[in-house]
């Protein structure tokens, strides 16, 4: 676990992190990306974070990916490539540096190291997990495979390397029903997210799924009743969900996709109030690019990717810790399921 004040004290020693309004000015174009969320007075003690990391991030030669859940100024103020977790992968595969700092959780550094194997990849908190992927192991993939034999497995990105490897092809929440639709079999084991897969069963009728009973502990909190109620009251408010929700959440909403998808969404349609049924960062950093939609309602926080702090950031990219390491014999497997996904999104065309 991170030493908090050891890292404080040693940070304090090499760089100046006091707030800043002197940097906040100089940088003011990034905290134009947040502004709506992000009040002037505290870019200004972000600022000298950013300004250190960045400066930083060049002298180590790193390539910083970010996930759409990130804080604001995380999200806008270091990465260098924004996305959900299937076009993190896909950068993954392109990165050129020779340093891939992970600003997202534990699955997603595992998913650039099995594509990266040769490059370091940093994990700024060790502990920024996710409750799909401590839900299974790899002895849980062999229970699926025992009880549906023949079935191919189609495993969640939001997963372990080990799970990764004893499985026939990832998914994502982006291209998952395109995926089991495309593969040659009438029984498709998804797993670990039962939701998503519940989710996916109504998209592609014609197939018996069968899932793994793991559950994101930040969609399943949501209600459809909580929306119904929601609607009553703003009959105008467009409402958007991410498939780790429970279907019947996911049978309230006006659009249900990706973390990438709902962006999309947001930015074609231009709701004039949009209720975001995922995590609170999603809002926050697409509010800026839609000045006209008002983001309204409930969110929840994923308590593993709020524990990627600027700080915690830089920390890494100063000590170069803690690079994510992944056991040699499970790398060929798990890139082969990741990389089956890619082709197979590239096909599909989603
Ligand atoms: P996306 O692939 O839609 O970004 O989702 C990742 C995730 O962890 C959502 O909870
Ligand atoms: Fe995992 Fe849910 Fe957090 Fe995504 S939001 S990282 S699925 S716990």
């Amino acid at each position: 676990m991170l030493d908090l004040a050891h890292m404080r004290a040693e940070l304090a020693r090499h760089y100046d992190l006091a707030p800043s309004l002197k940097l906040a000015e100089q940088t003011s174009d990034i905290w134009q990306g947040m502004s709506r969320v992000v009040p002037f007075p505290d870019w200004a003690i972000h600022a000298p974070y950013v300004v250190a990391i960045n400066r930083l991030k060049a002298e180590r030669d790193a390539v910083i990916l970010g996930h759409n859940y990130m804080s604001p100024q995380v999200f806008h103020g270091i990465c260098d490539v924004v996305g959900d977790s299937l076009q993190l992968a896909v950068k993954a595969q392109e990165v050129k540096a020779s340093v891939i700092v992970q600003c997202g959780v534990h699955f997603m550094a595992e998913t650039s190291k099995v594509l990266n194997p040769q490059k370091t990849v940093l994990m700024p908190d060790m502990e920024a997990g996710c409750s799909l992927a401590e839900s299974i192991t790899a002895e849980g993939v062999a229970q699926m495979r025992a009880r549906y034999p023949g079935a191919p497995v189609v495993t969640y990105v939001n997963t372990t390397a080990e799970v990764k490897a004893a499985s026939d092809i990832c998914c994502t929440s982006s291209n998952a029903a395109q995926i089991v639709a495309a593969l040659d079999a009438d029984t498709v084991i998804m797993l670990p997210d039962q939701y998503l897969a519940q989710n996916v069963a109504k998209q592609v009728p014609h197939k018996r799924i069968v899932w793994w009973e793991g559950s994101c502990i930040v969609h399943e909190q949501f209600t459809a009743k909580e929306l119904r109620e929601f609607r009553d009251w703003n009959p105008d408010t467009r409402i958007i969900a991410h498939p780790e929700c429970p279907p019947d959440v996911v049978a309230e909403a006006d659009y249900t996709g990706s973390t990438s998808g709902i962006i999309a969404y947001v930015g074609r349609e231009q709701p004039q109030k949009a209720l975001l049924v995922t995590e609170c960062s999603m809002a926050s950093n697409i509010a800026d690019a839609h000045p006209k939609v008002d983001f309204v309602g409930p969110c929840m926080m994923c308590p593993y990717m709020k524990m990627i702090t600027l700080e915690k950031v830089l920390w890494s990219l100063h000590t170069m810790t803690t690079p994510v390491d992944v056991a040699p014999e499970l790398i060929k497997g798990a890139a082969l399921a990741v990389e089956r996904m890619i082709e197979m999104s590239r096909q599909v065309a989603v």
